[in-house]
């Protein structure tokens, strides 16, 4: 059993009956929208933001119909922010196999992820979950906010560590931390535990895109500090690595070497970053200068910091097998090879 699949026994039964509200959720009678849906279905991914929503509500109560529609709203709103995302950076690859726009065009692509927001919205409004649109509303509305404060801050040396923080609390934190609110929301009217669980969800996505970036810049088959020359294989995470270099998005393990280098190195550093096309040679010397400044590691100490932070948020609830799962959740986020 794969670590996964062990972090969902408690939660197995509904996760098995969600796999067809989620399919209800999405199905069309436009048979080019189907036939994309069934893709997307076909290639799911990890499903962790509804694996939050079930764990955090069955750690505090047993599982409702509101669990189900908070589970299927959040995975549908993912689903449609990950095809938009491939249209707007031109990705061709995602969970492995083709993304939407390779294989139906971007046109199509926008489409359909606009589809899956206004299923996700109706889902919302024809069952009267107002309290959970209003929680995974804010999330959507950071979600963009974030990823165009990110664009403005492309290719900026002077981008500081808290300008990182803010765009991934906002472009992927968010919908955690809506994960972990409704889920609890779904069980629970006590604002206290709530708010609580939202925080858990904000930390622990943090955590989640630290180790994102940091997959983008250690995966494929170059050596890291904890993985030798030769050790790794291209293309395991499932979708195109070295992806936020070759678009001048400087994420945490740049930021600090940035703040490691002067003169001439720091010159030169930026040199490659900004120049145009980024070569083999260019990824190649950038990532060994974030390796030796430090890079990796600092951003390694941050992301077990807020690892730590999350846990802090649990710590207090009463031992169950719910939260012996979202712990080791956590876990797997962080060490999660794709
Ligand atoms: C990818 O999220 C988008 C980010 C926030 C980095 P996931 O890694 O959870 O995507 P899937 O659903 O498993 O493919
Ligand atoms: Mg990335």
């Amino acid at each position: 059993m794969s670590i996964l699949d062990n972090i969902k026994q408690p939660v197995k039964k509904e996760l098995d009956l969600f796999e067809d509200k989620f399919y209800q959720a999405m199905k069309s009678p436009v048979s080019l929208l189907d036939k994309i849906v069934h893709y997307i279905i076909k290639y799911k991914g990890k499903q962790i933001r509804p694996l939050f929503v079930f764990l955090t509500a069955k750690m505090f109560g047993e599982i409702t119909e509101s669990t189900y529609r908070a589970a299927a709203l959040i995975e549908l709103l993912h689903t449609a922010t990950l095809v938009h995302d491939d249209v707007v950076d031109d990705s061709y690859m995602r969970r492995g196999v083709f993304s939407i726009n390779a294989l139906w065009k971007n046109k199509i692509a926008v489409l359909v992820g606009d589809y899956f927001l206004s299923r996700g919205l109706l889902l919302s409004v024809n069952n009267s979950e107002f309290r959970l649109l209003g929680i995974v509303s804010d999330a959507v509305k950071a979600m963009s906010e974030g990823e165009l404060l990110q664009i403005e801050k492309n290719r900026k040396p002077d981008i500081t560590e808290d300008d990182y923080l803010t765009i991934i609390r906002q472009k992927t934190a968010a919908l955690f931390s809506s994960s972990c609110a409704a889920g609890a929301a779904s069980v629970t009217g006590d604002a206290t535990i709530i708010r609580s669980m939202k925080e858990f969800g904000e930390a622990a996505g943090i955590a989640f895109q630290i180790k994102d970036d940091l997959l983008d810049i250690e995966a494929g088959s170059l050596p890291t500090p904890d993985r030798p020359a030769g050790g790794g294989q291209k293309g395991t995470i499932g979708k195109p690595t070295g992806t936020d270099l070759k678009s001048k998005t400087l994420t945490l393990p740049v930021i600090y070497t940035l703040t490691q280098l002067s003169g001439s190195g720091k010159k030169n550093f930026l040199r490659i970053i900004n120049n145009g096309v980024m070569t083999k040679a260019g990824t190649t010397e950038i990532r060994n200068t974030i390796i030796k400044t430090g890079g990796i590691e600092y951003a390694r100490k941050r992301m077990n910091e807020k690892v730590s932070e999350a846990l802090s948020k649990i710590n207090p609830v009463t031992d169950n097998p719910a939260k012996e799962s979202l712990v080791k959740l956590v876990d797997f986020i962080v060490s999660r090879p794709y």
